[in-house]
């Protein structure tokens, strides 16, 4: 019976949590709309990212994955433009049904992780056909949290780290999660260079690494 209301007063005051952090994106209110939501980035991680998408906006905020934090993401950057590039249908359609002002595209990587290494051979087989929308834009800040990259059978992240360093602007941001795994943490140093690394911010599900990217074609 307690776990049953528990639940019910969870979901209650689970979207305007949301809305709350928006308007007063401090600790403690991150921090509630993180526990309500099951959102995996820490507050820590969150706040830097936040700190930088309010710091452009309203502004061009490219995601890669869809999660329990895409509304937060859509409402921050109110005004601006915000788009999700995301892989698993099951759940773009239990995301995208959250709210009818999520834009999202379905996209196919066509990569399994455990062939991360012949990708780096070449930037040929990186690359891959966007949505207009997406490419035809130079993105403020882009978050890469998706594909799935846990194991070698799931996508893995080789493309979406690749992508985002040829789709932010001069003196654009971007944040890549679980940079603690192999595959993250090598495709980022081949493509988002050490020297433009700002910050690393640990969490209980992941390693977030801020690139501020000065300059993006040196
Ligand atoms: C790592 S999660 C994003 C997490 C989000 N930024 C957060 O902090 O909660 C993103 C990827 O996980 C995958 N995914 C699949 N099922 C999921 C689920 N039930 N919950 C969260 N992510 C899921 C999606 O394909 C998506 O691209």
């Amino acid at each position: 019976m307690r776990t049953t209301l528990k639940k019910i007063v969870k979901y209650l005051v689970a979207r305007p949590s949301i809305e709350l952090a928006r308007l007063w994106p401090v600790h403690v209110c991150i921090s509630m709309m993180i526990r309500l939501n099951e959102i995996q980035l820490s507050a820590e991680q969150l706040k830097a990212i936040v700190v930088t998408v309010k710091g452009k906006a309203p502004c061009k905020l490219l995601i890669f994955g869809l999660g329990n934090d895409s509304v937060f993401w859509l409402k921050l950057n109110r005004g601006g433009v915000t788009i999700f590039l995301e892989d698993n249908n099951d759940w773009f359609q239990r995301v995208t049904s959250r709210s009818e002002d999520l834009k999202a595209f379905l996209v196919n990587y066509n990569t399994q992780r455990k062939d991360w290494k012949m990708l780096l051979e070449s930037l040929l087989l990186l690359d891959m056909t966007l949505p207009s929308e997406v490419a035809k834009e130079e993105w403020d800040v882009i978050l890469v949290d998706g594909p799935e990259g846990w194991g070698d059978q799931t996508s893995g992240r080789m493309k979406s780290i690749y992508l985002s360093s040829r789709l932010v602007r001069n003196s654009g941001a971007i944040f890549v999660h679980d940079c603690d795994r192999e595959v993250e943490d090598i495709y980022c140093n081949r493509f988002l260079k050490h020297e433009y690394l700002e910050k690393e911010i640990t969490g209980p599900f992941g390693l977030l690494r801020h690139y501020h990217i000065t300059n993006r074609y040196t």
